[in-house]
């Protein structure tokens, strides 16, 4: 039985209390879990409890324990991945998404988390420019976003070519060609393992020495084909952040009759800023997009958008029908159309208030700044001897080698050791590399000096071998 508080919502309280603390703390310095796995894992861990116990207490214990293995993945000089500012108001409408407990399948069961996506989709097409005709899936993140698009793709190659491959499946379906650049992202195999396309089945496309596929080498591979393919395309190299040159690649995907997908998990943001756009010049051109909200437009996890020009492939990819589900009225968008659940987190109110929060303007500001700080880090720690920054700093990444491979893992652990800046470790071309991401609108230019101050230290130890 139950000992619940007099006050069941003191909960509530005690969460926003911890929240409030822990977001004003970790703005000071950068903190590397503690505690280990196994150490927390035994914090945790019990005999399944008999009785229950008072939410308040369980919220304090939880902090309590949790707070030593949680890593500062929100503070300004945290570099480690792609992972945006978990923004205190995206946080804050993501609070009221959880206590609204909406249902956001369909406009009946949940009509305002219904209407905020499609007001949010919208706005992201006029932000990101691409064809306002598009359809949106609000999903858990980019790998979602891939399989979602894909999955479009696959319906509508197959549907152009007679197949109907929702109602009769894969096996005795026409062969469906994919290409993909030679540096797409690990999660795009996932889709297509998932969609029965077969990862090993995937063309590999020739990528320059930035990741970026090449267009004379598309073009040869689409010329050995006899039917038109699926085509992956990338914006935003996660070693790199260079993206395709879709000018040159989508008029060749268009003449063949194919699918031109993007995986722009974060690279796509480049069109929401007018100085960084030249980058994803004719990304516009494509068919579907896939990208995050919780790397650059700072929403909490779990934030992605699949984005699809033809709608109606979108919806026959992905629609859910049945007797006890009411349809949306004309005009109306039920929000499962689009994405692979039914019963499904309301993801449009934190996308809606982030954008809300930073507006055009800001958006573009957030993105420039990171890419300056970026490039700042990379070109200030390249001009140390012995530093090499492996690629130049066309958007938010820089990637440095430090000597060799080991003294290169040396150093990324002695920076991590040191906790003023977290910096992540990747291999390209074969080699090791230490890898500098910046996507929090949190990350200043002083920021970045106290994390160059931090790795030149750290260099200059294990060069002399005190590391
Ligand atoms: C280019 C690219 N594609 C896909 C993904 C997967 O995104 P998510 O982890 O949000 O699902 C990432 C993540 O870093 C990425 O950088």
């Amino acid at each position: 039985m139950s000992t619940s508080p007099a006050d069941p919502y003191a909960a509530l309280g005690r969460a926003a209390a911890h929240a409030i603390a822990y977001r004003r703390d970790i703005a000071q310095a950068e903190r590397t879990p503690t505690v280990d796995y196994d150490a927390i894992h035994a914090l945790f861990d019990g005999p399944v409890p008999q009785q229950g116990e008072n939410g308040d207490a369980i919220i304090e214990e939880l902090a309590t324990l949790a707070q030593p293995g949680i890593r500062a993945s929100t503070a300004p000089r945290f570099f480690g991945w792609v992972i945006g500012n978990s923004h205190p108001t995206g946080v804050a409408a993501d609070w009221l998404t959880a206590a609204w407990g909406q249902n956001a399948a369909n406009v009946s069961a949940a009509p305002a988390a219904s209407a905020v996506e499609a007001v949010a989709a919208r706005w992201l097409l006029e932000l990101l420019d691409l064809p306002r005709e598009a359809s949106i899936g609000f999903v858990t993140g980019a790998t979602v976003a891939n399989l979602v698009c894909l999955a479009a793709a696959r319906s509508e190659m197959l549907r152009r070519r007679g197949w109907d491959v929702e109602a009769d499946g894969l096996i005795g379906a026409p062969a469906l060609p994919v290409l993909a650049g030679a540096d797409a992202h690990a999660t795009i195999f996932t889709a297509l393992k998932i969609l029965g396309l077969g990862a090993r089945q995937v063309m590999l496309i020739d990528t320059d020495e930035q990741g970026r596929m090449i267009p004379a080498a598309l073009e040869t591979a689409i010329a050995g084909l006899d039917v038109p393919p699926i085509v992956i395309a990338q914006a935003g190299q996660i070693n790199t952040g260079a993206t395709d040159p879709f000018d040159a690649i989508a008029p060749l995907v268009a003449a063949a009759g194919g699918w031109l997908h993007v995986d722009g998990a974060f690279g796509l943001w480049a069109q929401a800023s007018p100085t960084l756009r030249h980058q994803t010049h004719g990304i516009d051109q494509a068919d579907s997009w896939a990208t995050d909200g919780h790397k650059w437009l700072q929403t909490p996890y779990d934030s992605g958008f699949a984005i699809v020009r033809d709608a109606q492939a979108h919806r026959r990819a992905m629609a859910i029908s049945a007797s006890y589900l009411p349809p949306a009225d004309a005009g109306q968008r039920d929000p499962s159309d689009y994405v692979i659940e039914l019963s499904r987190r309301a993801r449009g109110f934190a996308t809606w208030a982030m954008i809300r929060q930073m507006g055009r303007e800001g958006i573009a500001a957030m993105l420039e700044q990171c890419c300056a700080v970026a490039a700042h880090v990379g070109e200030a720690l390249g001009r140390i001897e012995g530093v090499d920054l492996r690629a130049p700093v066309v958007l938010n990444q820089a990637i440095l080698r430090f000597g060799d491979d080991a003294q290169t893992l040396a150093v990324i652990a002695a920076v991590q050791a040191d906790a003023v800046a977290y910096v992540g470790a990747s291999q390209w071309r074969g080699e090791w590399v230490m890898r500098v991401s910046v996507s929090s609108s949190a990350t200043t230019m002083a920021d970045a000096n106290l994390a160059i101050a931090s790795i030149a230290r750290c260099w200059e130890a294990v060069r002399k071998g005190v590391a």
